[in-house]
């Protein structure tokens, strides 16, 4: 059993990153420059925007954050994406999910400039994923698929088990296994909370991606010998330490990882490798835009 290591991964692309960064420094280019919007107090949120900062500080990008109060209203947040979309000094921004109630998610989407939606979440980008051209790819599932690669994974003719059908993660990264190309040419199934029957599809699986966000859903005897699991989930259960908590797969790691060919732990798997996709595609809007 390989541990697919994203930390070390997303340090070396890190690496390249800066390098490039510096590149353009020297040449007297300014630095790229992402922002995220949070509305409200969720604090998963904010220690994932607060991660997106530190990790654009070490690559040398500029990073703003807008926090605005849960009572934001719509029209509100619209006028904040609006300015966004204009402001020349920003080439990305991202509006961390989930939105309080009272703001319909779609519409706040659909409002960002798609040349400047690093997220990959517009309808357009999404549209241009499915038809296999070239796009900004949602952070973690092209997280996984630069992690695949780096490993050097055979995906060809691979059948590959998908659980989860969310826009974020479970429907985008079935859609880029099942494109043509390296990492590609699986044949795919997407498995969801009305699946029948789910473990039989998991059994047969070579490779899994589990993105339900059920701790520790994906049991040993859900696999077969020799798979490949990438556990994208990230619940916070209560814990007695100092953060008061401690985060928790959707594979029962110690169960599973014995009988994998390759696994990604948790955390240290497919989370840092999300974050380098972020400044991955912010870098490309950048570049876009000039
Ligand atoms: N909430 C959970 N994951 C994400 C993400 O990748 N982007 C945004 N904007 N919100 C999220």
């Amino acid at each position: 059993m390989i541990l697919l290591d994203g930390k070390a991964t997303a340090e070396a692309i890190k690496n390249e990153i800066a390098l490039q960064v510096e590149e353009i420094v020297a040449k007297g280019g300014r630095r790229p420059h992402l922002a995220a919007v949070i509305v409200g107090e969720d604090g998963a949120s904010k220690t994932y925007v607060a991660s997106k900062e530190r990790a654009c500080a070490k690559v040398g990008f500029d990073s703003s954050v807008f926090s605005l109060p849960t009572e934001t209203t719509e029209e509100e947040l619209l006028d904040l994406i609006s300015r966004l979309n204009g402001d020349e000094s920003i080439d990305g921004f991202i509006v961390q999910m989930p939105l309080p109630k009272g703001i319909d998610e779609q519409k706040v989407i659909a409002a960002v400039d798609p040349s400047k939606d690093v997220d990959g979440f517009h309808p357009s980008n999404v549209g241009r994923l499915s038809l296999g051209l070239p796009t900004f790819v949602s952070a973690t599932p092209y997280g996984i698929m630069a992690l695949l690669e780096h490993y050097n994974i055979e995906t060809r003719g691979k059948h590959c088990v998908v659980l989860g059908r969310s826009n974020i993660v479970g429907r985008p990264i079935a859609l880029l296994l099942s494109h043509k190309g390296t990492p590609g040419d699986c044949t795919v199934t997407i498995c969801h909370s009305r699946t029948k029957d789910l473990a039989e599809h998991t059994r047969r699986a070579d490779i899994i991606i589990a993105a339900l966000g059920v701790p520790e859903f994906l049991k040993g005897d859900m696999v077969k010998e020799g798979a490949v699991v990438i556990d994208v989930g990230i619940t916070r259960i209560p814990a007695d330490n100092e953060k008061g908590y401690r985060i928790v797969g959707d594979v029962a790691f110690d169960e599973v990882a014995p009988k994998c060919s390759y696994i990604t732990p948790v955390p240290g798997g497919v989370g840092p490798m999300t974050i380098i996709s972020l400044l991955r595609n912010t870098m490309r809007a950048y570049l876009m835009s000039r």
